[in-house]
């Protein structure tokens, strides 16, 4: 019987989007590896990240595609169009970035969106 209700609640849930039948284990939720996004900043978080996988096409050197991400200032241009995020999460509509290369990892991601939306201080 039980069985027969949780697959009738499965369906039903199924069509309305929601997932049924689900157990939440936290530690599967939240694996131990934990990204800490406490204390973020432009200066030791976001520009490593970007002089790593960024400067080598978007240096203000090398400037590729016309688009500079060196330096506070020019990179604010790209936090506040929503270019640099829709880039790094490969949101459509946006060219993915690194090109050529795998997705930053999602921690690092997730670094940058809590810098962001603190604000995008230069710090
Ligand atoms: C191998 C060279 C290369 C690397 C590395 C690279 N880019 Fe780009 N990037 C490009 C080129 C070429 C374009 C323009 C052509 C295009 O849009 O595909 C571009 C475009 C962009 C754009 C504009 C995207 C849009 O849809 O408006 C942003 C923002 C950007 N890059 C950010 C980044 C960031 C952040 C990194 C590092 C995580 C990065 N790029 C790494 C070559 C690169």
């Amino acid at each position: 019987m039980k069985i027969k209700r949780c697959i009738f609640f499965s369906i039903t849930f199924f069509a309305l989007g929601i997932t049924g039948c689900y157990y939440d284990v936290e530690e599967e939720l939240y694996p131990a590896v934990e990204c800490d996004t406490q204390s973020v900043s432009y200066s030791g978080t976001v520009q490593p990240l970007l002089s790593g996988n960024c400067y080598v096409c978007h240096s203000a050197a090398v400037n590729t595609a016309g688009i500079t991400l060196e330096g506070y200032n020019n990179l604010k241009v790209y936090v506040d169009n929503g270019r640099f995020l829709g880039a790094i999460q490969h949101q459509p509509g946006f060219s993915p970035m690194p090109q050529g290369a795998a997705q930053l990892p999602e921690c690092d991601i997730l670094k940058i969106e809590q810098w962001i939306t603190d604000g995008a201080p230069n710090n």
